[in-house]
C-alpha cells in the first residue's frame, strides 16, 4: 500500500523504536556511538556526521517532499549556504528579485568575494529569466510564494530553463510547504527550507533542510560539507521538528482557511492600497499557483494606501497579531519589513507582512480592523 501525504506526515521516520516499543519517536542526545566491530561498517558514529533522531527526520522529509535524500542543517540559512557554497570562481547563478533577505544578503556580500557572478531577476518573468541564462548558468534559485511580496514563480518551467542550460534548479519552498507545493514533482533538484517555519509549527526551533531529487554525488558533496563546517542540526531540535511534521497536514489546512478570510477582509478595506496573496484572482500569480499549489498558504503582505507612517501604525497597532519578526507558527504574526529587513531590503516602505495564525479568523479581522480604523 503506498500511504497518501497526510499518513505519511504522521508516520514517515515515527515508526514506534523497535528497542522499546515508544511509540512516540525517541531522543538521542548521545555524541557518540559504539564502534562496530572489526570488518563491519559503524551505522552511526559522530553527531556531527548523523544521529538517529536526525536521521528520522529526514527520512520525513524526503517522504514528504518527494526526494530520494534529505538533509537538516541548523538553520535555514545554513540550508542556503550549503548549496550557495558549491558554486565557484566564474560561476553564474540566478535569484529571484523578491526573496528572504538573508538570501539576498549571502549572495550579495558572500558570493560576488569568491568571483561568483549572481543575476537578480524578477523570477515570475519567464523572459527575463530566459535572457539572463543566456550567458549560461550553473543554478537558478527560486522561492514561491516569495517573501515579502508574494510573487509566484512558474516551477515547472523554471526547473526547464534551467536544464536547458545544463543548470541545477533550487526552490525556496519554505512558505508553502510540501503540503501545497512539491518543488521536485514540478522538476526541481533541491528544495530548501526553512524549517523554523511551518515545519517546526510552534516558533520554539530554529532549523533548515535541504530535499534532494536524486541521491547523487551532489547530495553526498553537500552532506560531506556540512560534516566539515558542523551545520547540523542538533538532536532536540531535530524531535522536535520531527513532531511538527506530523501535524503539519492540519496546520496547513487552517492556515490557509483563516489566511483565504483575513485576506478577502484586507482586499475590501479602504486604508489598504494593495494586498499581496495569491489566492486572490487579482494576484498577478494567481493562476500559476492555481496550478502548481494545492492551496494558497498562510503568508500575506499589504501595501498601506498612508505609506509609511501608517504601515507602522498598523504593525504596531495589532492585539492578537503580535508585532514580531519570522512566521510559520501557531500565533498570528506582524511585521513592517523594510524596518525588519535592514541594509538589504528591497520591502516597499508602505509594506506590511502578516503571517496568519490558528487563532479564530473572526477574532483575527477584529483586531486587523481595530488596528487599521
Ligand atoms: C523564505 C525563507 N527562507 C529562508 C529563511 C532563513 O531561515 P532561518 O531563519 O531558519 O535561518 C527564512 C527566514 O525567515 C525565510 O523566510
Amino acid at each position: 500500500m503506498s500511504p497518501k501525504f497526510d499518513t505519511l506526515a504522521v508516520h514517515a521516520g515515527a515508526e514506534p523504536d523497535p528497542g522499546t516499543g515508544a511509540v512516540a519517536p525517541p531522543l538521542h542526545l548521545s555524541t557518540t556511538f559504539v564502534h562496530a566491530p572489526p570488518g563491519e561498517s559503524d551505522d552511526f558514529s559522530y553527531q556531527r556526521a548523523d544521529n538517529p533522531t536526525q536521521r528520522r527526520l529526514e527520512t520525513a522529509l524526503a517522504a514528504l517532499e518527494g526526494g530520494e535524500r534529505a538533509l537538516a542543517f541548523a538553520s535555514g540559512m545554513a540550508a542556503v549556504a550549503a548549496v550557495l557554497d558549491t558554486l565557484q570562481h566564474g560561476q553564474r547563478m540566478v535569484v529571484p528579485e523578491d526573496c528572504y533577505v538573508g538570501t539576498r544578503g549571502y549572495v550579495t556580500e558572500v558570493l560576488p568575494e569568491r568571483g561568483v557572478d549572481v543575476l537578480t531577476v524578477d523570477t515570475a518573468d519567464l523572459d527575463a529569466v530566459r535572457a539572463a541564462c543566456n550567458g549560461g548558468i550553473t543554478l537558478l534559485w527560486a522561492e514561491s510564494p516569495s517573501n515579502p511580496r508574494m510573487r509566484v514563480s512558474d516551477l515547472a518551467e523554471l526547473a526547464s530553463i534551467a536544464h536547458a542550460h545544463g543548470a541545477r534548479f533550487a526552490c525556496d519552498n519554505t512558505f508553502a510547504t510540501p503540503v501545497l507545493q512539491r518543488p521536485l514533482a514540478l522538476g526541481a533538484d533541491i528544495v530548501m527550507h526553512s524549517t523554523t517555519k511551518y515545519f517546526g509549527g510552534h516558533s520554539d526551533v530554529l532549523g533548515g533542510a535541504l530535499v534532494f531529487a536524486r541521491n547523487d554525488d551532489f547530495a553526498e558533496r553537500i552532506a560531506a560539507r556540512r560534516l566539515l563546517t558542523g551545520a547540523i542540526l542538533a538532536p532536540f531540535s531535530a524531535w522536535l521538528t520531527l513532531r511538527g511534521c506530523r501535524s503539519l497536514p492540519a496546520r496547513m489546512a487552517l492556515h490557509c482557511a483563516n489566511a483565504r478570510k483575513v485576506a478577502q477582509f484586507l482586499a475590501g478595506h479602504p486604508a489598504i492600497a494593495r494586498v499581496n496573496w495569491p489566492g486572490l484572482a487579482s494576484h498577478p500569480g494567481h493562476a500559476v499557483a492555481a496550478r502548481q499549489m494545492r492551496d494558497f498558504g498562510a503568508m500575506l503582505s499589504v501595501e498601506l494606501a498612508g505609506g509609511y507612517d501608517a504601515a507602522l501604525a498598523f504593525a504596531r497597532g495589532t492585539q492578537i497579531f503580535t508585532h514580531a519578526t519570522s512566521l510559520g507558527g501557531c500565533e498570528s504574526l506582524i511585521e513592517h519589513r523594510a524596518s525588519a529587513e535592514g541594509t538589504h531590503t528591497h520591502a516597499p516602505p508602505a509594506l506590511v507582512r502578516l503571517s496568519v495564525g490558528l487563532e479564530d479568523a473572526d477574532d483575527l479581522i477584529a483586531d486587523l480592523d481595530q488596528a487599521l480604523a
